[in-house]
């Protein structure tokens, strides 16, 4: 597998001689992407642990910063990079800003894996900095329903559970009642209604993995027949592609404006010279199937991050 890296061997050489540690906060160490970044610390000569981080507890108010690891009292690492599933988000990054406060590189920060968990303020600010997105509204309420639909380019319409919560979902409702009664689901669940425009002309579903705010990577999801979802998890199947300049740009300036040092930026291609739309930003994307695919050995670009904000922070 081949890494783009954006130093020469020089400064390679001078990175790899600071050996640090690290943890990786997730679950478990079986999972596949935990699995592939641990190796590939390894195979770098760093030390790496896995803590889960529900068993992760934090003692405020003393002089020090009070770790523990299940009974164990624990150091800050040298370097932290963050597995949090959005179930348990908002403990989890309670734990990672503890890390940073205390010295810790992270990657990413619990601001920009926050504001990647809520997509509508994420979607939010990338609109704001003027990258393309699809046309999207938010709201509490309905006041003007036919007003909404027009606003997102009439029928079909994507209802988005997206409301900062941990529960996601997407519906696509190709008539008023479909729509309605899906508004009304949401409404009752307590969400923030999020309609968005249908890309009808999407003519690719393309991920692009961004790492320390370059594009290394893209590939496309084609879902099953008959699926919306293009996910790997829902068995879509990904295909290389080839990370064109429209795709870099939207990509490395969707990481930028998260502030996110790893992610995933999935985009819609819509065709002519247009730009890609952006739609979702990942904090935690899944790392073998777009190695697989890619052939790009995404893991080391990671810890590589890390050993360049390592020696940024510490330079002796
Ligand atoms: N505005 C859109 N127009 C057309 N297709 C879209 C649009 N937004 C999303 N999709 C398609 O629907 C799929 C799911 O959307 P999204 O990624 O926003 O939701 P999610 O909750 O993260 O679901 P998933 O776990 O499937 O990614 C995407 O992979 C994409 O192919
Ligand atoms: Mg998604």
């Amino acid at each position: 597998m081949s890494v783009r890296t954006h130093w020469n061997p020089l400064q390679e050489f001078a990175i790899r001689l600071c050996l640090m540690k690290i943890v990786l906060l997730s679950r478990s160490r079986s999972i596949p992407s935990t699995r592939r970044m641990v190796e590939a610390a390894k195979a770098r000569g760093h030390q790496v642990r896995v803590l889960n981080p529900l068993e992760v507890s934090v003692r405020l108010g003393r002089k020090k910063p009070g770790l523990v690891y299940r009974t164990k009292t624990i150091r800050v690492p040298d370097v932290v990079i963050p597995r949090i599933a959005s179930s348990i988000a908002s403990y989890g990054l309670a734990i990672v800003d503890h890390f940073q406060a205390h010295g810790a590189v992270v990657l990413n920060s619990a601001p920009a894996i926050g504001l990647s968990r809520n997509p509508a303020r994420c979607l939010q600010r990338l609109a704001s900095a003027g990258l393309e997105i699809p046309v999207t509204v938010i709201s509490r309420e309905v006041r003007d329903l036919q007003a909404m639909v027009d606003e997102v380019g009439g029928v079909p319409v994507l209802v988005k559970l997206m409301a900062g919560s941990e529960r996601r979902g997407v519906m696509l409702c190709e008539s008023r009642q479909s729509l309605e009664a899906a508004l009304e689901a949401v409404l009752g669940l307590g969400h923030n209604i999020v309609m968005q425009e249908y890309v009808r002309k999407a003519q690719r579903d393309v991920r692009v993995f961004v790492v320390g705010g370059i594009a290394l990577a893209a590939a496309s999801r084609v879902p099953r027949a008959g699926r919306l979802s293009r996910t790997l998890s829902r068995n879509a199947r990904i295909e290389p592609t080839e990370l064109t300049e429209p795709l870099r740009l939207a990509a490395e300036a969707a990481a930028k404006l998260t502030e996110l040092e790893v992610c995933a930026v999935d985009l819609l291609e819509v065709g002519g010279q247009k730009p890609p739309r952006v739609f979702e930003v990942n904090a935690s994307p899944s790392l073998p199937e777009m190695e697989a695919a890619t052939g790009v050995d995404l893991a080391t670009a990671i810890i590589q991050r890390a050993e360049v904000m390592y020696r940024v922070l510490h330079p002796a």
